[in-house]
């Protein structure tokens, strides 16, 4: 890869597919920007039910978010979200995130908010002199960053998801996320023609980072 050429990688997957793993080792041996766009709906989420507003009041939400300002921070490869002041943390894994983010972000002023900020980022990795930016989600491949450099669609069974969540000790309802995820009508999760196809069930993590990096580095799409 010549040094002048910026890539942008999208990653998109179910939850607990290896999308955050996989992109963190990326960034690190491609010197590249990682955001995890699944941060930004929990930051928001966590801020939504920190002001009891519930997950199903649309009303409410937008009026939130027409106050609400949003900017980054970066810390070594990663880009985080800010609200205001705050940098949401470990907070937005909590059981009551994980139970409301997907009600949240299929909500269509929510994802409109996001998304001129997530394209954004291509600018921030560019002005921070990074290779290229690479952004893990739902729909970063498909609405996001349809002309990404390189997608690639993350897969593995939900019984091997599952087993994932617990051994990290979370308390998580992959299948009913997933659910909602697939089924909303603004940007669902989808396979999209084009995005790469990687099965990670019977793969370790090295095993999917290297599977990627030698697609990239190949140059292929
Ligand atoms: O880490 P995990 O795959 O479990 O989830 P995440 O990437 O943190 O995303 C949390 C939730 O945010 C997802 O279940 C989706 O509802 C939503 N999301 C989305 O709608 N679009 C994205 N690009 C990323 C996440
Ligand atoms: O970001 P996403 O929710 O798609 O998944 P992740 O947080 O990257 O991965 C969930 C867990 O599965 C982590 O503990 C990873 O180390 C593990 N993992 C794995 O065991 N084998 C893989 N091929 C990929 C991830």
């Amino acid at each position: 890869m010549k040094k002048e050429d910026f890539i942008i990688v999208a990653i998109d997957g179910g939850a607990a597919s290896g999308k955050s793993s996989t992109s963190k080792i990326l960034s690190d041996r491609l010197g590249l920007l990682y955001v995890n766009s699944g941060s930004h709906y929990r930051a928001l989420t966590w801020a939504i039910l920190q002001r009891g507003i519930p997950p199903h009041r649309v009303d409410k939400i937008e009026a939130f978010l027409k106050f609400l300002e949003v900017d980054y921070k970066i810390k070594g490869r990663e880009a985080h979200m800010t609200l205001g002041a705050c940098v949401p943390a470990e907070e937005i894994r909590s059981p009551e995130v994980n139970q409301a983010v997907s009600t949240i972000a299929a909500i269509r002023a929510v994802r409109k908010f996001l998304l001129p900020r997530q394209r954004s980022y291509v600018e921030v990795a560019r002005q921070h002199a990074f290779d290229g930016l690479i952004m893990e989600g739902r729909d970063v491949g498909t609405v996001i960053f349809p002309e990404a450099d390189f997608r690639f669609f993350l897969l593995a069974d939900e019984a091997e998801r599952t087993r994932r969540r617990q051994w990290e000790g979370q308390v998580d309802s992959i299948r009913e996320r997933d659910r909602l995820d697939k089924e909303r009508k603004t940007a669902p999760l989808i396979h999209s023609e084009g995005a790469i196809k990687v099965d990670t069930t019977p793969l370790t993590l090295q095993e999917v980072a290297d599977k990627l990096t030698g697609i990239i580095l190949a140059g292929k799409k």
